[in-house]
């Protein structure tokens, strides 16, 4: 029987596949209530503290609804709106924070900062992105897949660009704890360190996922179930990194060429926000800059039947739901 009580949800890495399972399943049934219009305030009375350091769309919105479906509220404290790490510390937030609220998320930089706040924290702390992992993200993924094909032990899922950062490390853990078959498309210096991939490895053995990492884009493609890429350059990191980011993953861009080379049946995922036109701010700065209109995906595969995008997106806020609510 999972009991997750109590339990912080830092890093897939803690977790184990029935863990993980238990919580895909759990945002299913949550999603199934939701859609079918069926009340499930489990937690009415509870408070819950949302620290973004960084800008958020999705996970602040997939934790303030998952929040009100479940009964409780909500505090929101945006990048400049708190006393954290200027004038007082991660520790002492922590246990100033455990005395109000019933659980505490938090997005920003290092990923020692969410386990220093966990590690003070007497409610739970849930990771809502820092540099190194993503995992809620993960779950929404995971939930995505398991909705188009059926299961996922076995999937051949393939991430392609900056493997190295939270997006690549967090999906590279998650595959392979659940046994799909997970390859990083991408230039050397671009993939996960050789400490995670060798933590990664050991779950694999257990799990029968095979990983793979290669530079070759063909080869990584062929008979690809699932097509994922992410930003080239993530939140935090300073413009000047762009040029080298363009020259180096241009190569690993996901075009209709990469998804004719895999399945027929093949997904287009990604995290979002994506820069495949040149309808945003930055997107048409560094349009004009470096004369183009895409970076990661083109608009093509991004707005094709294959994109199933804006479901990862929304299953961001079952998934979410599921993680608050058995933790909590
Ligand atoms: N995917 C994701 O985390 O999106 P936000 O940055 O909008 O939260
Ligand atoms: N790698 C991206 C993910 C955004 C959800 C970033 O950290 O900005």
């Amino acid at each position: 029987m999972v009991n997750l009580k109590g339990k912080d949800f830092l890093k897939l890495i803690d977790y184990t596949p029935e863990e993980i399972e238990y919580l895909i399943n759990l945002a299913e049934d949550f999603k199934k209530k939701k859609k079918q219009g069926i009340p499930h305030k489990l937690h009415e009375g509870k408070n819950i503290a949302l620290i973004f350091e960084k800008t958020s769309t999705r996970t602040r919105c997939a934790f303030e609804v998952a929040a009100y479906d479940l009964g409780m509220n909500v505090t929101y404290l945006d990048p400049t709106g708190s006393q954290i790490g200027k004038k007082e510390s991660i520790a002492d937030t922590a246990r100033v924070l455990s005395g109000m609220y019933d659980g505490i998320e938090y997005r920003g930089f290092g990923q020692e900062i969410v386990e220093e706040l966990a590690k003070y924290s007497s409610v739970p702390v849930w990771n809502g992105l820092t540099n190194e992992f993503h995992p809620t993200q993960i779950l929404a993924d995971f939930l995505t897949m398991k909705e188009q094909f059926g299961y996922l032990k076995g999937l051949n899922f393939v991430y392609m660009g900056d493997a190295r950062y939270n997006m690549g490390n967090s999906l590279m853990i998650g595959c392979a704890k659940m046994g799909v078959n997970f390859t990083a498309c991408a230039p050397k210096e671009f993939m996960p360190s050789q400490q995670l991939i060798d933590i990664a490895n050991g779950y694999a053995k257990q799990s029968g996922a095979k990983l793979q990492f290669t530079e070759d884009v063909v080869k990584a493609t062929t008979n690809a179930d699932v097509i994922y890429t992410d930003v080239w350059v993530s939140m935090g990191e300073p413009e000047s990194v762009w040029q080298e980011r363009i020259d180096k993953l241009s190569p690993y861009q996901v075009n209709s060429k990469v998804m004719k080379n895999a399945k027929e049946s093949a997904i287009f995922m990604h995290c979002l926000p994506s820069f495949h036109d040149l309808k945003t701010t930055l997107g048409k700065e560094m349009g004009k800059k470096f004369n183009r209109v895409d970076m990661e995906v083109t608009d093509e595969v991004f707005e094709s039947k294959q994109s199933v995008v804006f479901r990862e997106a929304e299953n961001r806020m079952h998934t979410i739901k599921a993680v608050i609510s058995a933790t909590i």
